[in-house]
């Protein structure tokens, strides 16, 4: 089970935790309705005492859904930082590195991982984004590397297949390909796609141990430590027989290793669950709604249809953390400088504001940009791979092999989580 299928698990990507300290000065009013000059300085945000991490863990869509409709921003103690949770203010704070930094202080993440790009804001996270160089880009994934997913994916599905009827989705099949995928876009020709599974958890358990467990950080510092000797050992032999992987490009770059060795950490506890969680709640909705899942049979586009509203109805990445560098007024609620903010990309992307229906997965909905990916200078670097993986090799083949492909009505699947949120169980039956 993962770190984010844990109820009291916090996240890197997220920074949450269910410690909750020093309880926020006010109650206070809401946006709405604020007098002339609350609008200039901003209402201060309402306290959510009443969300726990175990309800956010188990379905956190209704809790969104209450805090949306009552201020875009909330003080919420037990997460122990601001939740934001309407499309425009987290859309605002995207595009803001300025007011709003991913650098944040005494980040969990920065000592399991180290000092990646993701916790940099420009120019410096530049740099970082830069020295990946075109590994996950378009062109490259074109001539590249779906071909390499679509071996990987014949190789696991044939696996899945053999394992019969009552074989978990997720465990296995969607989490061997996806780390397998992950291994070589990494470079990393000296480990497992099992070491990249125990890896990614492993740092990802780290970077949420707030409560200071020293078995978690022995066991993140131990995989930190196989990491930086896997990326050592491959890097001169990259620099020799170059390929198309993340490593291979930076065996060439003057980038220091503890970047390297930062950047590559975030990319395997952020480059893993999310593509297995994509592919596997995409399908277990299909399967909840026949006439889509006819559809998509029916019509190769609609992959990527049904991708992407995947992506909107259940963010793989619920939260993410940021921090204001000054006073901001955001969408009328006052923060102090140096808040903890979390971007609730999960509540985002069911803004009724912006999405008709939005708590429905319909892949017939009109067309309009979901903030799954993120924005602004952290938009994912690895959308494009994430989706050639899952839309463009995994579900057409998929569908092809085993059309009748059904959950299986003996054990019931199990979606949970919030800062990530997937399937944790999700046995499948055909034939
Ligand atoms: C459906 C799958 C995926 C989703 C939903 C997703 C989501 C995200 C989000 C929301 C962020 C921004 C977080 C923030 O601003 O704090 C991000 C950043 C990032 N993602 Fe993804 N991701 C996915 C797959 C991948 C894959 C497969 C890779 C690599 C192979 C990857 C690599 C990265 C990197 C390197 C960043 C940091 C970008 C930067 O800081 O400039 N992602 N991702």
């Amino acid at each position: 089970m993962s770190a984010s299928n844990t109820p009291t698990a916090t996240c890197p990507f997220s920074g949450a935790t269910s410690a909750s300290s020093a309880v926020e000065e006010s109650a206070g009013g809401t946006a709405a309705g604020a007098s002339p000059a609350a609008a200039m300085t901003g209402v201060e945000a309402p306290v959510a005492d009443w969300v726990t991490i175990p309800d956010l863990h188990a379905d956190p869509f209704p809790i969104y859904q209450r805090m949306r409709s009552e201020s875009p921003v909330h003080w919420v103690p037990a997460v122990n930082r601001y939740m934001v949770t309407s499309y425009a203010a987290c859309h605002e704070i995207e595009q803001d590195e300025e007011r709003f930094s991913a650098d944040e202080n005494n980040s969990l993440m920065k000592r399991a991982m180290g000092h990646s790009m993701l916790r940099k804001d420009n120019p410096k996270h530049q740099v970082d984004r830069d020295s990946y160089g075109s590994t996950l880009r378009p062109g490259t994934i074109k001539k590249h590397w779906n071909e390499i997913f679509a071996v990987n994916h014949e190789k696991y599905l044939s696996e899945l297949v053999a394992k019969g009827p009552g074989a978990d989705f997720v465990w296995d099949y969607a989490a061997p390909y996806t780390a397998e995928n992950l291994r070589l876009i990494c470079g990393f020709h000296n480990a497992s796609q099992q070491d990249m599974q125990r890896w990614s958890q492993t740092m990802i358990d780290g970077t949420g141990n707030y409560a200071d467990d020293p078995e978690i950080w022995d066991k993140s510092a131990a995989s930190s430590a196989e990491v930086d000797a896997a990326i050592d050992e491959m890097l001169p032999y990259l620099a020799k027989n170059p390929d198309h992987s993340l490593l291979s490009g930076l065996a060439s770059m003057p980038i220091p290793l503890e970047a390297i060795r930062a950047n590559l950490k975030m990319t395997i506890g952020g480059g893993l669950n999310e593509p297995r969680d994509v592919l596997a709640t995409t399908i277990w909705a299909l399967l909840n709604h026949p006439e889509q899942l006819e559809a998509v049979k029916n019509d190769a586009k609609l992959h990527a249809v049904a991708f992407e509203e995947s992506v909107r109805w259940v963010a793989p990445i619920g939260m993410y953390p940021r921090e204001t560098t000054q006073d901001v007024v955001l969408e009328g609620v006052h923060l102090p400088k140096g808040s903890r903010l979390g971007v609730v990309l999960g509540a985002a992307n069911r803004d009724p504001e912006v999405f008709e229906d939005p708590e429905s997965f319909n892949i017939f909905r009109p067309k309009k940009p979901h903030l799954g990916f993120g924005g602004g200078v952290h938009f994912c670097a690895g959308t494009w791979i994430a989706r050639a993986q899952v839309a463009q090799i995994a579900m057409p083949a998929l569908l092809e092999r085993i059309p009748d492909l059904r959950l299986d009505p003996t054990a019931p699947s199990i979606d949970a989580g919030w800062v990530f949120r997937g399937m944790t169980k999700m046995p499948v039956t055909w034939g």
